[in-house]
């Protein structure tokens, strides 16, 4: 890391953590993903060519710590599409869009938009890595993000998502938290492919990746909600 990346890397993280203090909820972690978390929740992301350019979307990327991955990741005929809630985060970002050497040859392939994700009339996309801090958002946000993302991803295409792990056990939760952890799972389970976890994290994540679902079950979206409901 040279020493303008560090102090870019420093800047952002007292960046974050002020953020944190002001609307911790939104924000939903002290600290930028660390480098093994973006990495994993890249993972599902490949390049495309000139006869097949990938579209990407990510949902939440704060101060651009997976962002910056994903530029290293894609293509060039690849597209990223970002979608961030918090004013100081999105203006950031769009900053270093244009200045940050890692960004700048993404920036022409980039759209930024400012405000939340359920706001948004979404594209479609190859794959889909959200950032968004799920265990502190009411359970019919939870169903309706998931409703969103999963109808903006392609056939075959990957959404990944995290949480933190090592959090309470489901006896300590409050009845918020194991509501949002209900409603995770009930949204997220029958479209896991595989799950892992990324110890060197402050704190330490569990990063989620999830296929598209298949036509058939997006037909029938309300029968598979009643039956996931009755099962939980
Ligand atoms: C846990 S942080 C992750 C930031 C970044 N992806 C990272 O890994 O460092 C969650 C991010 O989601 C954003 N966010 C929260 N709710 C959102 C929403 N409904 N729509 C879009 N962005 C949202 C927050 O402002 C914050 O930037």
């Amino acid at each position: 890391m040279t020493t303008q990346t560090a102090s870019a890397a420093l800047s952002d993280a007292l960046v974050f953590l002020r953020q944190f203090t002001r609307t911790s909820r939104s924000t939903g972690a002290i600290a930028p993903s660390g480098a093994a978390l973006s990495r994993a929740l890249i993972r599902h992301v490949h390049p495309g060519g000139p006869d097949q350019p990938r579209a990407v979307l990510e949902v939440g990327p704060g101060t651009g710590a997976v962002t910056r991955h994903l530029a290293r990741r894609l293509g060039p005929y690849d597209t990223l599409e970002l979608v961030e809630a918090n004013p100081h985060f999105a203006h950031r970002l769009s900053n270093a869009l244009h200045r940050d050497p890692l960004l700048t040859a993404l920036a022409p392939r980039t759209r930024l938009r400012h405000g939340l994700v359920q706001d948004q009339m979404l594209g479609r996309y190859d794959s889909i890595v959200c950032g968004l801090p799920f265990a502190n958002f009411p359970p019919d946000q939870i169903e309706a993000v998931f409703r969103q993302l999963f109808a903006a991803l392609r056939p075959g295409g990957r959404l990944s998502f995290f949480s933190y792990a090592g959090g309470r056990t489901l006896q300590k939760m409050d009845r918020r938290q194991a509501a949002a952890r209900h409603a995770l799972r009930t949204a997220t389970d029958r479209h896991l492919l595989h799950s892992e976890l990324v110890l060197p994290n402050l704190p330490p994540a569990r990063v989620h990746h999830l296929a598209a679902p298949t036509p058939a079950l997006c037909r029938c979206g309300g029968a598979r909600h009643e039956e996931q409901d009755s099962r939980a």
